[in-house]
């Protein structure tokens, strides 16, 4: 370990309105020495998600608030480099709570290792908090069931995209995807296997939504919230189920952002609406692993990773997920295995 710096990006100003480079700032400090119990990790892929600039407020409304000057808190999978932990050995690989930053200490709290044959990409994507938020949330929540007609918004980001193979899977007969570029919407028909995709930054979306599902769709997977939010109640069939995953169209908000005018739709179609965060059933990960493992093997779910390069570029990945630059999982390269 020839390297003795550790260079790290910090908050520098909390988030108002759209996130931007302004709210982060790069320092560095001396490479630190993992204590007893603890372990030394060097930084190889960071995977950055839109829930993380909310992290970033002074409240935050699930998880621990970063302060001013913290390393930007981000999951990533490190390679062991000293341990003075009994869990973990030098040479490891582990996903863990490493943060923008190329070295970091754990105690392992959180901490999982990578599985043999499993590449720290896939840990970060589909074998990850991603994957199975697009497993639970389809599959659980959404309960389809083969004949289901599924509308996905966010489809070409990382849950989505997995969310509507789910679908399929499952035996769904029609998956409909939204996505915010006529590329994106090629891509998920042309390789993901979605049975139609809609461009919302159309003029005509909720035409075509409408021409999607002329009987109503079964299961709305939302990511974003919304104006699409509010068209896909006005299609809902019977019994339906509306999954709130996320709602980014309303992170860089900083007004109150008003509810779905066509709510009552619920009622009048006997249909349900709700929302869930993975980390309460993250306990179940080697489950949703095991289910998806097979088709994996056998290719009918794939998943995409979108690598961009190096420290640097840590902020513009996560800057990414609000310009719509992404496509599947965003994952920033750090450093090399030694
Ligand atoms: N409930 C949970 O436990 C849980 C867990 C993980 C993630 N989530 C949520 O699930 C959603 C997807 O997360 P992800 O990690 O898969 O991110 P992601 O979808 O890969 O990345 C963000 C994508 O959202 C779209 N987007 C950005 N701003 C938008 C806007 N204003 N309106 C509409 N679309 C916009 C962009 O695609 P386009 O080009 O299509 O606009 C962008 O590529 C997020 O809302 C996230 O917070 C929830």
């Amino acid at each position: 370990m020839a390297e003795t710096i550790n260079r790290q990006w910090l908050l520098a100003a909390r988030p108002e309105g759209m996130l931007n480079e302004g709210n982060f700032k790069e320092s560095s400090s001396p490479i630190p020495e993992p204590g007893e119990g603890e372990f030394l990790g060097k930084t190889l892929f960071v995977g950055v998600e839109p829930a993380m600039r909310g992290h970033m407020l002074e409240t935050s409304a699930y998880a621990q608030t970063m302060n001013i000057g913290d390393v930007i808190r981000a999951t990533g999978v490190s390679q062991v480099l000293k341990s003075n932990h009994p869990d973990y050995a030098v040479g490891d690989l582990v996903q863990h709570s490493c943060g923008f930053q190329d070295y970091s200490v754990s105690n392992g709290a959180g901490a999982v290792k990578v599985p043999a044959g499993v590449s720290p990409e896939a840990v970060l994507s589909v074998f990850g908090g991603t994957g199975y938020t697009a497993y639970y949330g389809m599959v659980e929540v959404g309960e389809v069931k083969e004949g289901d007609t599924v509308l996905v918004s966010g489809a070409a980001g990382a849950v989505g995209n997995i969310a509507g193979q789910v679908a399929k899977i499952k035996g769904a007969s029609k998956v409909v995807g939204l996505a915010g570029s006529a590329e994106k919407c090629d891509w998920l028909v042309n390789e993901i296997g979605f049975d139609a995709a809609i461009n919302y930054k159309d003029a005509d979306v909720a035409k075509q939504v409408q021409e999607a599902f002329p009987d109503g769709m079964n299961v709305f997977f939302d990511n974003v919230g919304g104006d699409v939010l509010d068209i896909a109640l006005n299609n809902l069939a019977l019994n339906a189920r509306v999954v709130i995953c996320g709602g980014i169209s309303r992170y860089n908000k900083d007004h109150k952002v008003p509810g779905p005018e066509n709510y009552f739709n619920l009622v009048y179609k006997r249909a349900r609406m709700e929302g869930f965060i993975i980390i309460d059933n993250l306990h179940r990960a080697d489950e949703f692993a095991g289910a998806m493992t097979p088709w994996i093997e056998d290719g009918r779910l794939k998943y995409q990773v979108d690598v961009i390069e190096g420290f640097e570029n840590l902020p513009n990945g996560l800057i990414r997920l609000f310009t719509g630059e992404n496509k599947g999982k965003q994952l920033i390269h750090v450093g090399e295995p030694e």
